[in-house]
């Protein structure tokens, strides 16, 4: 039995080139013949090209926030990053065994347009940095000893946001191999209704693919399973396909009283689809879903398993602070953690669809989701990007919400309304239990517009437009599609024009924005308003608005790029938590100005609070939850105190004490360890302290490091809006006492020291365990250089012809292009005579200076193998046997010419050249 379906990494070592490679000029008529054919490409993306000079990368790999920030010719809204053009190329093999199966290369993104080819030929075209898509490749793969060459072309020239975006393969890609009879790619989708009572129909729909040639029978078995393994539902069905057939079967299992996915219980069972044929299991999936009922009302809002739920989201783009846009698995799950620790359910994925991860996290975690799709576009193209968003996310319970697009100058027009209509007919056809809509800044009350065509209208801002509008459209549902927009830099209290710093008292904003109190309260207040989802939970690279150069960051996080929380994330958990929230927002540390105002505010759900000031009670005041309270107060040091009240009782309490000089610093890991898979990452928060281990937010020193064991620094960051330091340096500032590393595991299980030491601090050694974990598997590169092209004489001659004979430019004819990994020739097989293979290989300095040698894996016959026209070596064998020929010595051209002779006689076994041939290295 054949192994039923694998699913492999294909994120290790690529080889990069940075800048685009040029297709040579084809000026002969043998060049633009042969660039004509199947498998024929020349340049970076052919077999021949020279690869030896390029950079080994893994996946997910960002090249653009590597490069230096660049003030003259970058733009703001990428963060004065360099994008431009790259090339990718990985090398495999195939085992033999794997003929016959279909093999499917997943890219889950690639920034910005990519061109896949295979062994020389395009494959795909993307057109869009956040679509993952699939390329079968079954049909044009070697397998054996020959490698297969997959070479990934991206442009990022071109851009899709005004936000960082980011640059290459930055998302998995995976090599799925399975049996010709299987279930299609994205084949299962899991649709559990609520029927009476506590009883629910878990629909399931799964496409069968058949491959072969002849019709095959074959039962397919769907059975639900919970999270400890217990089968609590299934059925099987009989199916027959004809060769080349898909065909979807649906399965009905009932549940009663399933464990529902919520918020704040996410709930996960499995759906295992078993497909057997002739009572054998030939493949299976696994897929993660969850019970829930989500709905909608004109004048409640959002209801969640029947329970009303105001959405309390924030609107996010995908790069993290150190790593662009290339986030391990981990440091999605990690922002998404912040986010519910501030109280947040939902999650806008703006204005993109997001990594598949990221929802992953999401339904683990519990958090609701506004997936979003990239470009307001019904051509072909357009519509099967969005039909990728439905076919990719739909078995996610998280995701709750499809935006078609986000601010659209055609949102209030009539053609608009046909865009609109026919990209939501693509998504109805596959998930008609998800409301659509768009996000809209403009075109409201336009009646041919998008508005009325949309399940939910999205507002983004315009709070003074909310009740006109539910007034005129007072059956549709309404929701802030994208609220806020207020500006605040991490622990700063004084806004600053000339420093590009904003103040931290809930103050600043776009123009267009508002604060966080004000937007809130509109939206809280109005219960037919469905909820919030503000801009944005993290900053990002890019839209340093309202600022340019020096910022590279956007100033609107609730969150800095790190994931540090700004005042106002407190001010956030005072709206969405239950629980008594306390927090100071202002600082309380200004040596030089004893006696001096300062600002102080309340973050707080308590109705009541009260300020002491080294013992002292200030104040004692009612506080409104939309308003807070401010003061200014003389400052002195020592310990200011906050505390809250409600119905008269102290429920919690925050405290500032000023710090001393900072002298160390401590350590938190966003795990206790780093699984030593080779793919984990932890995030390493790092914060200034004082003698008496107190936070220093003064502290802004250089702090360098390194690491020893199974680990690696991935990229570092600060939070610091306009911080052009490189994020791949082994040193990075404190920006206001914080900065954070991401450590990536890089396979190995050996414990990790960190080592940081930071100017006038006490030097730390920060010790990660890491534990023993295999590494999943993967497809390893090979290295060698693959000499492809050859060509073998028509005839087979009886006299020796000369091994060196010069082939004619125009002449197509009297030699044939054969692939000698493919095997023995058939016309050879029992002749007499000579025939040439004749073929190139262009080697660079370096090369020609580390001893290379050549590789046959299999000859027949009387050979003499001819380099540059000289002698190198003979071998006579009657069956095939391997040669290799030592290049060590010889005086080799740039372009270095290959000539065979094989002499043949009948009873030769598979005479010639019948096996790969290939070119290593013996140093460098
Ligand atoms: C919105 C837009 C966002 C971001 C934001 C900044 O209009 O949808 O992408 O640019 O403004 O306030």
């Amino acid at each position: 039995m054949t192994k039923m379906r694998e699913r492999l990494s294909m994120d290790k070592d690529w080889l990069f080139h940075l800048g685009d490679i040029a297709i040579p000029a084809q000026n002969s008529h043998k060049a633009v013949y042969g660039n004509a054919k199947a498998g024929g490409l020349t340049g970076a993306a052919s077999v021949e090209w020279n690869d030896n000079e390029w950079e080994t990368v893994n996946l997910p790999h960002d090249w653009s926030y590597r490069q230096s920030f660049d003030r003259d010719n970058g733009v703001p809204d990428f963060g004065y990053k360099p994008r431009g053009i790259g090339w990718y190329r990985k090398k495999f093999k195939l085992p033999p065994s794997d003929n016959g199966k279909q093999l499917l290369l997943e890219f889950d993104g690639i920034a910005t347009h990519a061109t896949v080819y295979l062994n020389g030929s395009i494959l795909e075209r993307s057109f869009c940095g956040y679509t993952s898509f699939v390329v079968d490749i079954t049909d044009r793969v070697f397998y054996g000893d020959r490698p297969n060459l997959l070479v990934v072309k991206v442009d990022a020239s071109v851009s899709e946001g005004w936000w960082y975006e980011g640059a290459g393969i930055y998302r998995h890609v995976w090599l799925t191999k399975k049996n010709a009879l299987s279930i299609a790619h994205r084949g299962v989708w899991v649709n559990p209704v609520k029927l009476d009572g506590e009883n629910w129909l878990t629909n399931v729909e799964t496409t069968v693919i058949n491959e072969r040639e002849e019709e095959v029978r074959f039962e397919l078995l769907s059975r639900v399973v919970t999270a400890d393994g217990k089968v609590v539902a299934e059925e099987t069905s009989a199916g027959i396909a004809t060769a080349g057939e898909a065909i979807v079967l649906k399965h009905e299992l009932p549940l009663v009283s399933p464990l529902l996915w919520d918020v704040d219980s996410p709930h996960l069972y499995r759906l295992e689809s078993i497909l057997l044929e002739e009572g054998e299991r030939c493949d299976g999936t696994d897929i993660s879903f969850g019970y829930r009922t989500i709905r909608i009302c004109p004048d409640t809002g959002f209801y969640l398993n029947g329970r009303r739920l105001k959405i309390k989201g924030t609107c996010n783009h995908q790069d993290h602070a150190g790593i662009g846009v290339a986030l391990p698995d981990s440091v999605h799950e990690y922002r998404i953690l912040r986010l519910k620790q501030m109280g947040s359910n939902a999650y806008r994925c703006a204005h993109h669809n997001p990594a598949p991860e990221l929802l992953d996290a999401c339904d683990r975690l519990g958090m609701l989701v506004m997936d979003e799709n990239r470009n307001f576009d019904s051509s072909p193209e357009g519509l099967c990007q969005v039909e990728n968003m439905v076919t990719r996310d739909r078995n996610h319970p998280s995701v709750v919400f499809y935006s078609l697009y986000n601010e659209e100058p055609l949102q209030g027009t009539p053609i608009g309304r046909k865009m609109f209509k026919r990209m939501k007919e693509s998504v109805l056809r596959l998930d008609n239990t998800r409301p659509i809509l768009g996000a809209m800044n403009g075109g409201v009350m336009e009646d041919e517009g998008t508005v009325d065509v949309m399940d939910i209208a999205g507002f983004n801002y315009m709070h003074g437009g909310y009740d006109r509008f539910h007034e005129k459209h007072p059956g549709q549902p309404m929701i802030g599609s994208e609220t806020v927009s207020a500006f605040a830099t991490r622990g700063n209290y004084v806004s600053d024009t000339e420093l590009q710093f904003f103040d931290s008292f809930d103050r600043e904003k776009a123009n267009w924005g508002n604060t966080a109190r004000e937007s809130w309260q509109a939206i809280n207040t109005r219960d037919f308003m469905m909820g919030t989802f503000v801009w944005t939970g993290f900053d990002y690279r890019g839209e340093p608005t309202p600022y340019e150069w020096p910022s590279v960051s956007t100033h609107f996080g609730i969150l800095d790029t790190c994931g540090f929380p700004k005042d106002s994330y407190y001010l956030y958990q005072a709206f969405w938590l239950d629980e008594p929230v306390v927090h100071i927002a202002g600082g309380w540390n200004w040596p030089g100005k004893e006696g001096e105002p300062v600002t102080i505010m309340t973050h707080t759900n308590c109705e009541e609070v009260a300020l002491y000031v080294n013992g002292e009670l200030r104040y004692r005041e009612n506080v409104d939850i939309y308003e807070q309270r401010q003061w200014e107060i003389p400052y002195e040091p020592g310990t200011l105190r906050l505390e809250g009240y409600r119905n008269g009782k102290l429920v919690g309490a925050d405290e500032k004490i000023t710090p001393g000089a900072a002298c160390s610093l401590r350590v938190e890991t966003s795990k206790p360890a780093l699984l030593g898979n080779g793919r984990d990452a932890l995030v390493v928060n790092v914060y200034a302290i004082d003698a008496e281990g107190r936070f220093v937010e003064t502290a802004n020193g250089l702090v360098s490091f390194s690491i020893e064991g199974s680990g690696v620094i991935l990229g570092a960051g600060n939070g610091n809006p306009n911080s052009q330091e490189l994020d791949h340096l082994l040193e990075r500032r404190l920006f206001n006492g914080c900065l954070q590393l991401i450590v990536g595991s890089n396979a190995g299980c050996d414990t990790i020291t960190l080592t940081l030491q930071g100017e006038g601090l006490q030097t730390v050694a920060h010790v990660i365990p890491v534990e023993s974990v295999e590494e999943p598997p993967y497809v390893p590169s090979v290295h060698e250089r693959y000499i492809n092209n050859w060509l073998l004489t028509q005839d087979i001659s009886a006299q020796r012809p000369d091994p060196n004979v010069e082939i004619h430019p125009t002449d197509m004819n009297s030699w044939e292009k054969v692939d000698v990994s493919f095997g023995p020739q058939q016309m050879l097989q029992g002749a007499e005579g000579y025939v040439i293979y004749r073929s190139s290989i262009a080697l660079t300095e370096r090369e020609r200076s580390s001893n290379p040698y050549l590789y046959f894996h299999a000859v027949s016959g009387d050979s003499e193998i001819y380099v540059d026209g000289k002698l190198l070596a003979k071998q006579a064998s009657p069956w095939p046997m391997t040669v290799e020929v030592s290049l060590d010595g010889a005086e080799l051209g740039e372009e270095t010419v290959l000539s065979v002779l094989v002499g043949i006689k009948p009873d030769m076994y598979q005479p010639g050249i019948n096996g790969a041939v290939s070119m290593g290295l013996r140093q460098g």
